[in-house]
């Protein structure tokens, strides 16, 4: 019995002091098939019944005393080994290499986009959009812009192969789209990517983008249109520049204008980027023709609008003194840094 208990004491401390490699050397010496405890329990014959009935209870609970320790001490030593790993493996997320990155930024055109549209919900416009894929009625027929009319060849655009679908030059399909889905009033903006069959140089691109502006409802008239675009005018380039309409034509309007920016480089005065008048060409507008309100079954009597049509890079370039609009598209970091 004593040896037993020197056993149990003397595992107790191996157990204590193993590491990973020599717990399992230790279950061994005791609990293997030569171990201590096995050599007990083996031996056991050569007592009296009242012997083995003691020395056996004491030996199998030694037994499982030990295997307990060993599982604890194993438990232990796993743990430690994991802490160990973790403590080696820890990853900084806070050191500069992840934070070092170059944050991103929105490209020029949609900052503009988003610029341009800002002043016009803070003027009641609502925002819509359409697709770039359109077809012949939408683009054309319905802006009252015939099939055999001139003005397409302007709006030359990539035709889509066996069907009546063509890429989009402008975005005024969206006034058709619009006003096809709600009854007046209508008041919108639809800015989006057009496209033209058009050779690119410094300020020529076959993919641009626009936005268009929409108000239709009961006695809307051309003092509306000027006060809008004004209105607009100031708010996104200066109060202390003007802006002046001139006649001019387009098929979806009636009378129809372009309106243009008092130079905001030389106020005016006159500098290269205005050609020395003063005025930067700025948008088309007017009063929607009368023909476009009945192609979406809107009665010309009753209501009238103004639509306007901005180019985007056009405004951007201005904005910013950016001389080519390549550059928009050439994804050239070292020009897209610069907003
Ligand atoms: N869609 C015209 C173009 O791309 C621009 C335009 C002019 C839009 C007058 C309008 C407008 O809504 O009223 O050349």
């Amino acid at each position: 019995m004593n040896n037993i208990e020197q056993i149990i004491k003397e595992a107790f401390e191996k157990i204590e002091n193993a590491d990973s490699v020599s717990i399992e050397a230790v279950r061994l010496e005791y609990l293997g098939k030569s171990g201590a405890l096995t050599s007990i329990l083996k031996s056991l014959s050569q007592y009296s019944i009242e012997e083995k009935k003691q020395i056996g209870a004491r030996a199998n609970r030694a037994k499982v005393l030990i295997e307990e320790a060993i599982e604890i001490k194993k438990e232990k030593l796993k743990k430690c080994a994991l802490d160990e790993r973790l403590a080696k493996e820890k990853q900084d997320f806070s050191s500069s290499f992840y934070f070092n990155f170059s944050k991103g930024s929105l490209h020029p055109v949609l900052q503009t986009i988003e610029s341009i549209g800002a002043v016009f919900k803070s003027l009641g416009f609502d925002v819509a959009e359409g697709p770039e894929i359109e077809t012949d009625r939408y683009n054309f027929e319905a802006l009252n812009i015939a099939s055999d009319h001139p003005a397409r060849d302007t709006q030359d655009t990539f035709y889509l192969e066996g069907t009546n679908n063509l890429l989009r030059t402008h975005t005024s399909p969206g006034q058709i789209r619009v006003m096809e889905k709600q009854n007046p009033p209508v008041k919108v903006i639809v800015p989006g990517r057009v496209y033209r069959n058009e050779a690119s140089d410094a300020s020529h691109s076959s993919t641009f983008h626009q936005i268009e502006g929409l108000c239709v409802g009961g006695n809307i008239t051309f003092a509306d249109l000027k006060s809008v675009l004004t209105s607009f005018a100031h708010k996104f380039f200066g109060r202390d520049l003007n802006i002046r309409f001139r006649p001019s034509h387009f098929q979806f309007t009636e009378p129809s204008a372009e309106a243009d920016m008092q130079c905001f480089f030389c106020k005016g005065k006159g500098c290269r980027v205005c050609k020395n008048s003063g005025w930067i060409e700025t948008l088309g507008c007017g009063m929607v023709h009368p023909n476009v309100l009945k192609a979406v079954n809107y009665d010309p009597e009753k209501y009238s609008g103004y639509a306007f049509g901005i180019g985007v890079e056009r405004i951007a370039m201005l904005k910013r003194g950016i001389d080519d609009i390549r550059l928009f598209y050439e994804n050239d970091l070292r020009f897209l840094k610069q907003f």
